[in-house]
């Protein structure tokens, strides 16, 4: 297939400026690393100011800890109400939209340290939250509903891609020279608004998805018109007939909320991949990375521990990049094994280097290079496959409903792998990541066992492979197959 041909302007302008979301969850993942003294320092001010008392340092660890945490249950709320804007306002306007919370957040975090106010600060980071959570729905369902088949993959890792740019911006921009000093620490917690805005300009440029407009609005022209943009030909005739075909196999689909997704045994099978997949992403330990780096480095004897910290935000974009190309030609599956496989090997060196510290002085070399494996491996297929292939185990009808329920699977584990690791590092020690060893390889066993492949397939083929499955291995009655729109499958 020639993929050149397909990359239009206008789909990359699309897609270019949906992962602006991304970008900005991946802004707010990684700048709160860096300048966690100089605010602990202001909290500690505002608390002097206004009880003429030193703060504890219990309470400043609390406060801290929720300013930091706080975000993560906004993305829990937020991405379970993925499926409240998407059906009504459409994907780009659910995009457009969510930047509201963008600016309030900015606007909270910027003025801060002017009101002196840390609850100004909690509160920027739980809006923050919501909005990143929405867009951890909201960009791979517009992304995989624009892309034709054969790019889906590719244009779905810019999410990721867009996440691990944030998270570097965010690291460069902490550094004390930069902008993670005492008076500067407000606008680097309220830079957001520069993608905010860009994306604000932009989006209304921007097509609705096709498939919402012929599947959920059944309005085939504005589809048609959408789709000559995106694909820049005239003769889409066969996107015309997929999308149709989905729109057949919807109409039989009662209307799918979240209570039936659970319900339903024909949605049981993809429901257990995508929510496992999810929870191998964050349960890997990737987040003890990108939230608490610098400590590791440290307590591993690195000398120049913020610097290590760059350069494993600079290993992962890179990795992000080398899956981007590999991701249509390798598959899903078996990038996703590779990486999880790669990530308990890393692990393990990881855990000898802690383990012989005291004893070899160069072990600390060796925990950089166990790190920075670590994160090149999960950029290889946990990291972005998990976020677009929810898309793709899905149709139409049940999409929303799946995304709302992987992303808050996702945020939670984020959170319970943010608020613990610190506890757990401290009673485990040097063996604190034998945890991740022993759930990677778990994922891995799954993944061999149930996670199909989906590169090259429609939508609509995937989702049949998933309906043959269920009524192989369980008995229906003809009519709830039926009723369920697997008729034509049997
Ligand atoms: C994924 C995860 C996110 C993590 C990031 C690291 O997008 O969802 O939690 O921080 O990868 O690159």
């Amino acid at each position: 297939m020639d993929t050149g041909k397909q990359l239009t302007l206008p789909l990359m302008m699309s897609v270019g400026t949906a992962v602006m979301g991304s970008l900005q969850f991946g802004y707010n993942t990684g700048v709160i690393n860096a300048p966690q003294t100089v605010i602990e320092t202001f909290i500690n001010d505002t608390w002097r100011d206004r009880y003429q008392e030193e703060i504890t340092p219990g309470s400043l660890t609390g406060i801290w800890s929720i300013a930091v945490s706080i975000f993560s249950v906004g993305g829990i709320f937020g991405s379970f109400s993925v499926g409240l804007f998407v059906n009504r306002f459409g994907r780009r306007n659910s995009m457009l939209m969510a930047n509201v919370l963008s600016f309030i957040a900015a606007a909270l975090m910027g003025f801060s340290k002017l009101a002196s106010s840390w609850e100004m600060l909690i509160a920027g980071r739980f809006v923050v939250g919501l909005y990143s959570g929405l867009s951890t729905g909201f960009v791979p369902m517009y992304v995989g509903e624009v892309s034709p088949t054969s790019l889906r993959g590719a244009l779905g890792t810019l999410h990721q891609l867009g996440i691990v740019v944030g998270i570097l911006i965010a690291q460069v921009f902490g550094l004390e020279v930069i902008m993670g000093n005492a008076e500067l620490w407000p606008l680097l917690l309220a830079f957001i608004f520069v993608p905010a805005l860009i994306q604000c300009i932009l989006l209304p440029l921007c097509p609705e998805s096709p498939r919402f407009l012929l599947i959920n609005k059944n309005e085939e022209n504005r589809a048609k018109n959408v789709l000559k943009k995106l694909r820049g030909t005239t003769d889409v005739s066969a996107d015309m007939q997929e999308m149709k075909e989905e729109s057949r196999q919807m109409m039989r689909e009662k209307k799918v909320t979240i209570p039936e997704l659970f319900r339903s045994p024909l949605y049981r099978q993809p429901l257990l991949v995508a929510v496992i997949l999810q929870l191998s992403q964050q349960l890997s330990g990737i987040n003890a990375v990108f939230y608490y780096s610098t400590k590791i480095f440290k307590d591993a004897g690195v000398e120049q521990p913020v610097y290590a910290t760059i350069g494993a935000g600079v290993v992962n974009t890179a990795f992000t990049v080398v899956s981007l190309f590999v991701v249509e030609r390798a598959g899903r599956r078996s990038l996703h094994m590779l990486g999880l496989l790669g990530m308990a090997g890393s692990a393990i060196l990881m855990t000898i280097a802690l383990a012989l510290l005291d004893q070899v002085k160069w072990m600390s070399y060796l925990s950089i290079v166990a790190i920075f494996a670590f994160v090149a491996f999960f950029e290889i297929g946990p990291g972005p496959i998990p976020w677009f292939i929810v898309a793709e185990l899905f149709s139409q009808g049940p999409r929303p409903a799946a995304i709302a329920v992987a992303g808050f699977c996702n945020w939670t584990a984020n959170f319970i792998v943010g608020m613990g690791f610190q506890y757990v590092a401290e009673l485990c020690k040097a063996y604190v990541f034998v945890i991740f060893i022993v759930l990677l390889l778990g994922f891995f066993v799954f993944t061999y066992f149930k996670v199909p492949e989906t590169k090259g397939r429609t939508f609509d083929d995937i989702a049949a492979g998933f309906r043959q499955t269920s009524a192989g291995g369980e008995k229906h009655s003809p009519e709830e197959l039926n009723s369920l729109g697997a008729d034509s499958q049997l």
